[in-house]
């Protein structure tokens, strides 16, 4: 099983940004947990993150020959980005949206998400655990599918 976790804008300052809503944890401790979790489970795991919606869409697009499941945080790209939508819906590989910060409880603009009706299951406000769960949660989708 091959999947990719792919983490949208401004997620490359993780530890240093807005620490009292998304924690102190860096993006590459993160990456760390994320791998290590995979590799529990005997999954290969990509990681990516980019600042650019269509760096994260030819991502998509290069790698949707290969990819069994996606787990994205697609950022605030989760907000307004119909391209990416399009992107997840195109290349029909099951999706799981995730976010660390509990997205329905905070500003008003942030509890709508676009990509989310292109993708098998959101999980949201659990920290790193949003992704270790969404790797779980793809793991079983692909398993009984
Ligand atoms: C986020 C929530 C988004 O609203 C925000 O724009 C982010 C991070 C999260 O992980 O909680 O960049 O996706």
């Amino acid at each position: 099983m091959h999947i990719l976790v792919i983490h949208g804008p401004n997620l490359n300052l993780l530890g240093e940004r807005e620490p009292d809503v998304y924690g102190k944890m860096t993006l590459e401790d993160l990456n760390l947990e994320i791998t290590q979790y995979a590799w529990q489970k005997g999954i290969q795991v990509e990681c990516y993150q980019s600042n650019h919606e269509g760096d994260i869409i030819d991502f998509i697009h290069e790698n949707r020959k290969d990819t069994d499941g996606i787990v994205i945080n697609p950022g605030a790209l989760t907000h307004y980005s119909y391209a990416l939508y399009d992107a997840i819906r195109g290349v029909n590989i099951p999706t799981v949206e995730v976010h660390l910060s509990d997205i329905r409880s905070r500003e008003e603009f942030r509890k709508k998400s676009v990509t989310a009706p292109a993708c098998i299951a959101q999980i949201s406000g659990k920290g790193k655990m949003s992704y270790l769960e969404g790797i779980a949660t793809l793991v079983k989708y692909l398993e009984s599918s």
